[in-house]
């Protein structure tokens, strides 16, 4: 039996498998390379960070609902510069693809970020998170309007030495039309799909579950909708689509390639198992197996 060539490659950049941990889900990989060994992963990406330190929004900020969460963390994080000297060190020897998630309320913090990130050795990827409220914009979120996101997505090639991926969120009608404005800006690929905007109230307490009113929803809930998104996305655009949402298991991740995905991230599911990266990698070679496919690159956008 011949083995399975697990390897997929983005924008010339070859991950040993297409599993890859979601932003914010995998802090930068510390506390979970107690649980297995980091280099079996095709990739880590590092929680969002921003240009000076964000304290993020008031507590609670998370709360559980059916078949998922609600966060409204708010993009806490140290910034780029403690990222620089205490996250990268560990993340470059974990012996898988590094991807460092940026941050930003107006294009200039972005640009602030991916220029200090320029040239700096260890990062493969800069993830681009469009979901952020834009300041400037009267607190639009950035990733809603085409224009907006062609021209951030330019600005950050411009200025980036790494592959630039531009992650899209779903709170937007058509997903195809901010897909086209990051391949007009230069995207090297997509990924999606972000948290889906959602809200909790608390009857007993009658007032909202979060104190930030409103969260993001994650999980298993979200998977069919993402399911559509990354099929109509990577169907509307040449680029390499990253699929993500609710993926728990090797059968949704295969989901999500059939549909068109190069590689898949694996998010929430990892606080309920922090082994559960692991499983959907050998689920999915399994699945190969199973099927006759000599390489797992040949599943994605299988279904058409
Ligand atoms: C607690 C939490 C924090 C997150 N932080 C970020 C972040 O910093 N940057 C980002 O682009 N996405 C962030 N996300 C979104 C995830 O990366 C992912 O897109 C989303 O949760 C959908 O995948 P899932 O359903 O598998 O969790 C966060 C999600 C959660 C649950």
């Amino acid at each position: 039996m011949k083995d399975v060539d697990m390897r997929v490659s983005i924008a010339g950049v070859t991950l040993k498998n297409p599993v890859i941990t979601a932003s914010g889900t995998f802090g930068s990989g510390m506390e979970y390379s107690r649980f297995f060994d980091l280099k079996r992963l095709g990739g880590i990406t590092a929680k969002g960070v921003s240009l000076v330190p964000w304290e993020g929004n008031p507590v609670p900020r998370i709360a559980e609902v059916p078949s998922g969460m609600l966060n409204a963390i708010g993009l806490q994080n140290p910034g780029v510069e403690v990222f620089l000297e205490r996250d990268l060190p560990f993340l470059r020897n974990a012996g898988c693809a590094v991807i460092v998630n940026v941050a930003g309320h107006e294009p200039e913090e972005y640009y602030g970020v991916v220029e200090r990130l320029n040239g700096v050795p260890g990062i493969d990827f800069l993830e681009i998170n469009i979901s952020c409220p834009n300041v400037k914009a009267g607190g639009i979120t950035l990733g809603t309007d085409p224009k907006m996101i062609e021209e951030l997505t330019r600005g950050c090639k411009a200025r980036a030495s790494q592959p630039v991926i531009m992650k899209l969120t779903p709170n937007v009608t058509d997903i195809r039309v901010t897909a086209k404005a990051c391949e007009a800006g230069g995207a090297d690929a997509i990924s999606l799909i972000n948290t889906l905007t959602g809200m909790k109230i608390d009857i007993e307490r009658q007032t909202f579950a979060l104190a930030n009113r409103t969260g993001g929803l994650s999980g298993p809930a979200i998977r069919p909708v993402a399911v559509r998104m990354v099929y109509e996305a990577a169907n509307a655009v040449s680029l390499p689509v990253i699929g993500m949402g609710g993926i728990c298991t090797a059968e949704d991740a295969i989901e999500f390639m059939l549909a068109g995905a190069t590689a898949v991230a694996v998010g929430m599911a990892s606080f309920a198992d922090p082994c559960a990266a692991i499983d959907v990698i050998d689920g999915i070679y399994d699945y190969c197996v199973r099927h006759g496919a000599e390489k797992a690159a040949d599943l994605v956008g299988a279904v058409r």
